[in-house]
């Protein structure tokens, strides 16, 4: 674990392998305070998938951060109701939260916007608030361009997510605060980025590759 918390430390990414019985993807991860514009080119460009922001469940209660699909519930649309994810072929459950740009982005898509959005949901958690809520919301507006993910309370015992497998590394190497910036690696054909040709993009960069099984392992035996 020194490794991985040397990488992201360092503003250099770590890899997740999930599993093969499970999406059978690896994430790019970085560490959200490192985050710049170059970070998330990057992500754009050798990982291809959808850039999301994990909120360890400590920070995400301190805001109230919602599932999606239980703000849906409490919409009571019918078109909500009629989408709803029941049939999720690799899981039961979306980790799927609200999309924020901070407030002093423009559009919020460029990589400068997107980085300053990630960056500074990192410095948010940093701080301790009065009323949280409040000022989340004089910080950032909703809907926005990055998508933020929010872990089940119980990690790894609830599900095994790349949500929850991110969430569980930073607690691991006991990084503060425990927010990252995620993203599938995908091939240049579209498809998702077999687990070999991943492990090949971490080794010749240097960088950690870690299964689910190995976050798994770590935590059960409470290795830091
Ligand atoms: C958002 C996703 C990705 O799979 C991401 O890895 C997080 O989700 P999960 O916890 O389901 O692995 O759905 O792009
Ligand atoms: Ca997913
Ligand atoms: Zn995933």
């Amino acid at each position: 674990m020194r490794t991985v918390r040397r990488a992201l430390r360092r503003g250099e990414p770590v890899f997740i392998f999930d599993s093969e019985d499970r999406e059978g993807e690896t994430d790019m991860v970085f560490w959200a305070p490192e985050v710049t514009p170059d970070h998330v080119a990057e992500l754009r460009r050798t990982a291809g998938g959808l850039i999301c922001v994990v909120i360890h469940p400590e920070h995400a209660r301190e805001i109230r951060l919602p599932f999606l699909v239980d703000v849906y519930e409490r919409a009571d649309h019918p078109l909500l109701r009629a989408t709803w994810p029941d049939d999720i072929p690799y899981d039961e459950r979306s980790t799927f939260s609200i999309t924020v740009n901070h407030r002093d982005t423009f559009t919020g898509v460029t990589d400068e916007d997107r980085a300053l959005t990630v960056r500074k949901l990192a410095e948010f958690f940093t701080r301790n608030h009065e009323d949280p809520v409040r000022e989340f919301g004089e910080e950032f507006r909703s809907p926005g361009h990055v998508h933020l993910l929010r872990p089940f309370d119980g990690l790894l015992e609830e599900r095994r997510g790349h949500t929850e497998l991110t969430a569980t590394l930073l607690e691991l190497v006991g990084l503060e605060p425990k927010v990252a910036v995620i993203c599938e690696m995908l091939e240049p054909g579209g498809g998702a980025l077999p687990r070999e040709e991943a492990e090949r993009v971490a080794r010749e960069r240097g960088a950690p590759f870690l299964t689910g099984e190995d976050i798994l392992k770590a935590w059960k035996g409470g290795e830091r």
